[in-house]
């Protein structure tokens, strides 16, 4: 298994896809390497794509609050993305694109070891969890995989979307910072 610094460095050299024509920066990942729980997104965005940090668009904002919210905060995790590159125009990643993409995540989850995994939004869920998986319908319930506790919330970008979804959202993230809590790792 890769270490950290290496894995990076071939994440940032990577053209296993055609994103690689297109990115500005690859979004590797950022948060605490010795955090025991692990965020998951879509795919950067522009002004990710722009710094090369992930979740620092408007979208991120909301992430930040709903994190500190709940006692939580981007120093304390680590978050990452399903794809290291941006799609064009933000479109969904293709299968093949978060199939030569996932390797990267899979050596960052085996460095980092969570205990549990936040799926933010729909595709990171249906990738991590379940193929089917209704974020509507199964937001904020938990699923154990391979000995690591895993939820979904929505998107904080469907949440810019639809305010009327924000306190069911705060509501999981609650319930995510009483897990850890009570999993010690908070
Ligand atoms: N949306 C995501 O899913 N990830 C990011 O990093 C930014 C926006």
């Amino acid at each position: 298994m890769r270490d950290w610094d290496t894995l990076l460095a071939d994440c940032q050299n990577c053209t296993a896809c055609s994103l690689c024509r297109t990115r500005t920066n690859v979004v590797f990942g950022r948060g605490d390497r010795a955090s025991k729980i692990l965020f998951i997104g879509e795919a950067p965005g522009e002004q990710e794509d722009l710094s090369g940090v992930p979740f620092v668009g408007a979208a991120g904002h909301l992430l930040d609050d709903l994190l500190l919210s709940v006692g939580l905060s981007r120093e304390k995790v680590y978050i990452a993305n399903i794809l290291k590159c941006r799609p064009p125009n933000n479109r969904d990643p293709l299968p093949e694109e978060q199939d030569a993409c996932l390797p990267f995540l899979r050596e960052q989850t085996a460095l980092l070891q969570p205990r549990i995994i936040v799926c933010v939004g729909r595709i990171a869920a249906a990738k991590l969890i379940d193929p089917g998986f209704k974020i509507m319908r199964q937001h904020g319930q938990w699923f154990e995989r391979r000995g690591v506790l895993m939820t979904a919330v929505l998107h904080p970008s469907a949440l810019l979307r639809s305010q009327s979804n924000r306190p069911l959202t705060y509501l999981d993230f609650v319930d995510i910072a009483e897990r850890a809590r009570a999993e010690g790792i908070l």
